[in-house]
C-alpha cells in the first residue's frame, strides 16, 4: 500500500485527510507539532499503518530521512491566515516558505508531491472578476505571499500537484472557526447575531470532505493531473457573504443580520472561481453549503468548548 507522509498532519485538513487515508487502507505517517489541538489524532494512535513524529518542520535531516521512505509527500504544516502570519513574521517565511523549498530539494524521482495553497489573491482589485488558473495571483498578506512563492517553487518540479483551494468549511477533528462559514455559523449560535462588512463581497467555497476526497482522487490519478494547479472549490458555491449569512437564517429562524455600511473588510476577496479544470480531469465537490451549516451548528451548539483557533 501507499506511504503517505503529511507535514502539519495533525491540522484542520491533515486531521481529516490522515483519518480518511487511514481507513482507506494507506500507511500515513505525520508530522506535526500540535501547536493548537493537542487530542486531533487521538482516535488514530491504535492503527498500526500510522506513525505520529512529534517534530518541528524546521528538522531538516528529519525531513530528508522521511521524504525517502515514503510515496506522496503532502505538507500541510504552515502558519495558516492572514493575522497569524502578521503576528509571526519570520516563521511564517520560513515554515509556509522555507520548508517547501527544504522538502524540494530533498525530492527523489520516485516522489511525488500534492500542495494546497489559497486562492485568495484572485480578484483583488477587480470586481466581478471571473478567476482561471491563469488568472494572476496578487496576495495583499504575508500569508498569501508565503503561499504563492512556495506555489511557484512547488510548480518547477513535474511530480507535483497543486491545488488552489477556496474558504473550506466544516467540522474536523482540529477545527477552525476563523474561516468563514464556520465562523459565520458559530457567531449565529452563540450570539444569534451577525454582522457583515461588505454584503456583496463573492467568494469560493468547499467543505473538507470534499477536500480531502480530491486530494485522495489525486494520489489515485496522479499521472493525469501531475505538473498541474487546479482551483478546488464547489461551482454551486460562488456566493456574497449575505447569500451566506441568509443561508444560515434559514436554519437559524430567529438569527438577527446587521449589514455595517462604510467599513471595509481588510479581506477584499470578491470573484467568482472557476472549477473547471478539475471537473474536466474527473473530480467534482457536492457537499453544499447548506448541508456544512447543519452540521457546524451542531459543532456549535454542543462543543464550542473545543474550539482552539490560531490567532
Ligand atoms: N483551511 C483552508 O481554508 C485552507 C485554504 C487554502 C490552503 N490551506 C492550506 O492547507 C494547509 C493546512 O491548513 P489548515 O487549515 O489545516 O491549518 P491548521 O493551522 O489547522 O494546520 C496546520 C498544522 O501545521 C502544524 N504546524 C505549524 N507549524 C509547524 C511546524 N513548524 N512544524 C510542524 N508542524 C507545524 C500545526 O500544528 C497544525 O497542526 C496549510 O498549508 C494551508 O495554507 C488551507
Amino acid at each position: 500500500m501507499k506511504k503517505i507522509l503529511i507535514t502539519g498532519g495533525g491540522g484542520y485538513i491533515g486531521s481529516m485527510l490522515s483519518t480518511e487515508l487511514i481507513n482507506q487502507g494507506y500507511k500515513v505517517t505525520v508530522i506535526d507539532i500540535l501547536k493548537y489541538d493537542k487530542g486531533s489524532l487521538d482516535h488514530l494512535y491504535f492503527n498500526k499503518n500510522f506513525i505520529f513524529i512529534n517534530n518541528d518542520v524546521g528538522n531538516t535531516s528529519l525531513l530528508k530521512k522521511q521524504i525517502k521512505e515514503h510515496d506522496f509527500i503532502i505538507p500541510l504544516a504552515a502558519l495558516v491566515g492572514a493575522p497569524l502570519c502578521e503576528k509571526n513574521k519570520k516563521d511564517a517565511v520560513a515554515i509556509n516558505f522555507g520548508s517547501i523549498k527544504t522538502i524540494l530539494n530533498n525530492l527523489n524521482n520516485k516522489n511525488k508531491l500534492i500542495y494546497l495553497t489559497t486562492n485568495s489573491g484572485y480578484g483583488i482589485g477587480k470586481k466581478n472578476k471571473y478567476c482561471d488558473e491563469n488568472s494572476p495571483l496578487k496576495p495583499i498578506s504575508l500569508y498569501g505571499q508565503t503561499k504563492c512563492d512556495a506555489e511557484n517553487e512547488v510548480q518547477k518540479f513535474k511530480n507535483t500537484i497543486s491545488f488552489r483551494l477556496a474558504t473550506v468549511f466544516g467540522a474536523s477533528y482540529r477545527m477552525r472557526s476563523d474561516l468563514l462559514v464556520n465562523n459565520f455559523v458559530q457567531r449565529a449560535v452563540e450570539k444569534n447575531y451577525i454582522e457583515i462588512f461588505e454584503p456583496k463581497f463573492r467568494r469560493n467555497f468547499i467543505h473538507i470532505k470534499d477536500v480531502v476526497k480530491a486530494i485522495i482522487f489525486s494520489i489515485e490519478n496522479f499521472n493525469k493531473l501531475k505538473s498541474n494547479v487546479y482551483n478546488l472549490g464547489l461551482s454551486s458555491a460562488n456566493i456574497t457573504k449575505i447569500d451566506l449569512a441568509k443561508k444560515i437564517k434559514k436554519q437559524l429562524k430567529t438569527l438577527k443580520i446587521k449589514v455595517i455600511k462604510n467599513r471595509s473588510d481588510p479581506d477584499k476577496r470578491d470573484y467568482f472561481v472557476s472549477n473547471v479544470k478539475i471537473e474536466k480531469k474527473g473530480f467534482k465537490a457536492t457537499i453544499s453549503i447548506e448541508e456544512g451549516i447543519r452540521e457546524l451548528i451542531e459543532v456549535f451548539k454542543n462543543n464550542s468548548n473545543k474550539i482552539t483557533n490560531n490567532y
